[in-house]
């Protein structure tokens, strides 16, 4: 990837990036746990900024608009140090957010069967895009589609099938340790 990073090594962000149910915000607390940090909520962060759920977002307004307020987010978190920054499932979708996001640290890619994604997001109704007769089908086609943009804007691939998160943490942090050397 050609951007460069330009923060000093103590000073990076650590960003999670992922679809859907890979477990981004839970190793996102981990990961503070573990190193002391703070977590940026990228989702959440719209959500604050809108005044609404993402899911009234969508209804409201519709992705296109949802997309704009996402990139605002990864824009501001993006002037943060030393944070760790959990990304929705969809941040991967436009240059400029990884562009933003690369620039201020390292950038690691969760990865998850469609199977387990499945069933991890179907604990709740929170996600429109999944809100389909077929999900597993959605699932699969998403991925299909992002999958170049995942894997083309991050640093680290972390396949978390069979981990919990706490050792999903622990495997970033090695692996931050050893990209800040
Ligand atoms: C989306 C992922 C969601 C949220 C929105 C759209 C996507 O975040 O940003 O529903 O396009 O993949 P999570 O990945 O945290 O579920």
């Amino acid at each position: 990837m050609p951007i460069q990073n330009t923060s000093p090594a103590s000073e990076q962000n650590i960003v999670l990036t992922g679809f859907m149910g890979t477990g981004k915000s839970s190793v996102a607390r981990e990961l503070a746990h573990l190193l002391g940090r703070g977590v940026i909520d990228l989702d959440t962060e719209i959500e604050k900024n809108a005044g609404m759920s993402i899911a009234s977002i969508f209804a409201a307004f519709g992705e296109p608009r949802f997309r704009e307020l996402e990139t605002d987010a990864a824009r501001q978190a993006a002037e943060k140090r030393a944070a760790i920054i959990s990304t929705g499932g969809g941040i991967v979708l436009k240059s400029e957010n990884m562009e933003a996001l690369r620039a201020s640290g390292v950038i690691f890619c969760l990865t998850a069967s469609p199977e387990t994604i499945l069933k991890r997001t179907s604990v709740n109704r929170e996600r429109p895009l999944l809100q389909v007769p077929d999900p597993l089908g959605k699932i699969t086609e998403l991925l299909n589609a992002r999958g170049p943009y995942y894997r083309g804007s991050c640093d680290y691939m972390i396949d978390t099938e069979g981990k919990t998160p706490k050792e999903i943490a622990q495997e970033i942090r090695e692996k931050f340790t050893l990209a800040r050397a």
